[in-house]
């Protein structure tokens, strides 16, 4: 049996149409439109790809958006007072810094530096501490977008076992407490050092994998019927096209799609989706902020 395609950017963009309703009407209506700034430190060529596509996405649903593109050598204190002004600008809804950042400068120093409310990823102590809060703040993009995909293809999760392979702070934490604590599945949480790794993964009902090993998740891991997420998404050098490089997943979808009954793609799964999730965000983040 194949599996039914998790369409990330279909669903993504069935989102951002949404999105750009709502926006249509609060300009209508004499509101100002919500502002995204994202920095990107450098010119590594897949975080270029990310933050164009952030931006794109923002054009489309008529957001303002500002980028502010700094060189690989800026310190980590004038990142810093780039970060603090953008806080204090007012027309500025949401902020993302593209990462990862150069090993000079701290990615938790400088993600916690932005203001919670305007913290649109999700990156901060406090937004992090308050997924667990009867009133969470801003929720973490990549974790949310998941969530929603797997509610849109009707997916129950409420008691099922999850089984998420990676303990990330951006991604695997958040998602396993997510899953757990708002979605009510059993969660296990797998990662380097667990052992016998094979035997928790063919346990899960939904397997949610953020490793940045390509290929990792074979059939012979995955229970049958079982609904695969894959956060992964690796340049492989190649001389095979011209772009010089294939996208690789955490999981061999060729296989493991012969087993599952629901998978995501890489690209246009996981990815689309937590850029969806960045958008709306920053909306919920605009109407609270000028109060609309
Ligand atoms: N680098 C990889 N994923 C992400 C993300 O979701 N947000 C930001 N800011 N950087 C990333």
């Amino acid at each position: 049996m194949a599996a039914t395609i998790l369409d990330g950017r279909k669903v993504a963009d069935d989102i951002k149409n949404e999105i750009a309703e709502e926006v249509a009407i609060l300009k209508k209506n004499g509101h100002k439109a919500p502002h995204l700034a994202a920095i990107l430190v450098g010119d590594d060529g897949a975080s270029q790809t990310y933050v164009n596509n952030k931006i794109k996405a923002c054009k489309k649903v008529g957001f303002e958006y500002t980028l502010l593109n700094f060189p690989e050598t800026i310190s980590e204190a004038k990142l810093m007072t780039e970060i603090d002004r953008i806080n204090l600008d007012n027309d500025i809804d949401g902020l993302i810094v593209q990462l990862p950042l150069p090993a000079h400068i701290s990615a938790a120093k400088v993600t916690d530096k932005i203001l919670p409310h305007k913290d649109v990823d999700g990156f901060t102590n406090e937004n992090y501490g308050r997924i667990t809060s009867k009133n969470p703040g801003l929720l973490p993009a990549t974790p949310f977008g998941i969530v929603e995909l797997l509610k849109r293809y009707k997916i129950d999760i409420k008691g099922k076992h999850c089984v998420m392979v990676g303990n990330s702070r951006t991604v695997g934490a958040p998602m396993s407490t997510i899953m757990a604590y708002h979605e009510l599945a059993t969660v296990t949480v797998c990662h380097i050092h667990t052992q016998d790794l094979a035997s928790h993964t063919r346990q899960a009902d939904i397997l949610i994998v953020a490793t940045g090993k390509p290929s990792l998740i074979k059939a012979d891991m995955v229970k049958d019927g079982a609904a695969v997420v894959d956060v992964g998404i690796t340049r492989i050098t190649t001389s095979e096209n011209t772009r010089g490089y294939v996208l690789s997943g955490d999981v061999d979808f060729e296989e493991v799609a012969e087993k599952a009954s629901f998978i995501t793609p890489v690209p246009g799964g996981v990815g689309p989706m937590t850029i969806a999730s960045l958008l709306l965000n920053t909306l919920k983040t605009t109407k609270a902020n000028h109060t609309i």
